[in-house]
């Protein structure tokens, strides 16, 4: 039986895609803090790497802007399409997108070879503690030394449980999407069922499909020990990537860190 990821982004990757496509119109301004973000940590032009790339909307957007990029995803469809837009958008020479499974990371690239490396958007808790904190230990073998690592714009398990809802729904206009969620306690996961409509005549809903969800959540600390664990110095905590501002109780997970040897 396939894992919930093969189903979510492979098997029924086109439900997702119609989701992540709506967030394209966020990846100039998303691409121009990470920018800032990595001037003031020294890393103003390079290579950067975006693991869990999706279909492009942070690489593309980052290479407009002077970087080079490598994107890797495990969905064959997303990658397709990142090629694809990278080729409209004028950044082909400088972007490479790959499939690839980031808890192989090191199989794909040299060690010490890129400046920065990001994860964006709840691309973590796909599997297991041991796995991210494995993951994370790939992302540090594939950075230079004094080289950033950045999650961000990742769901905590604070922030979710603040305002925990059973049910409920995201409204695109032509796109709605009904969300069943469950929490398990014992292993700090969220179980969801998503369910896909799309919106016809401005008014009635056509089925599309569902998919189910199983995420580890973490909390802030957690995911600053798995960090320290696989090598890494964490240098900021914060609860928007814009504004710079320090993280809270309940703010998403927006990590810097750095390797230093
Ligand atoms: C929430 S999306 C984020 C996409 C992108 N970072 C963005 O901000 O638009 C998570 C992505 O992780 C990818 N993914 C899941 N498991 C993966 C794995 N083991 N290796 C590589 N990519 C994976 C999915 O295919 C999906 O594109």
């Amino acid at each position: 039986m396939p894992s919930w990821v093969e189903e979510f982004f492979i098997n029924k990757g086109e439900l997702f895609l119609l989701v992540m496509n709506r967030a394209w119109e966020k990846g100039p301004e998303r691409a121009e803090t990470i920018k800032k973000i990595l001037e003031k940590h020294g890393v103003a032009k390079g290579r950067i790497l975006e693991i869990c790339c999706g279909n492009g909307r942070i690489s593309i957007n980052l290479a407009k802007i002077g970087y080079e990029v490598y994107g890797v995803d495990i969905s064959e469809r997303y990658i397709r399409d990142a090629k694809e837009r990278a080729k409209q958008s004028g950044v082909e020479e400088k972007t490479s997108f790959i499939v690839g499974d980031v808890r192989e990371l090191s199989k794909f690239f040299s060690e010490n070879y890129f400046d920065a490396v990001l994860n964006i958007w709840t691309s973590i808790g796909y599997y297991d503690a041991d796995t991210d904190q494995k993951i994370f230990r790939e992302v540090y073998k594939v950075t230079k030394n004094n080289g950033i690592f950045i999650i961000a714009n990742c769901a905590s398990r604070d922030g979710i449980l603040k305002s925990f809802c059973k049910n409920l729904f995201e409204d695109f206009k032509d796109l709605v999407i009904l969300h069943y969620n469950d929490y398990d306690i014992m292993e700090s996961r969220l179980k969801a069922r998503w369910v896909y409509y799309r919106r016809q005549d401005n008014k009635d809903l056509k089925y599309l499909g569902e998919t189910t969800l199983n995420l580890r959540l973490y909390s802030i600390h957690e995911v600053v020990k798995m960090l320290e664990n696989a090598g890494w110095k964490v240098i900021e905590v914060l609860d928007n990537l814009r504004e710079q501002r320090e993280a809270k109780y309940d703010s998403p997970i927006n990590i810097i860190a750095k390797k230093v040897l």
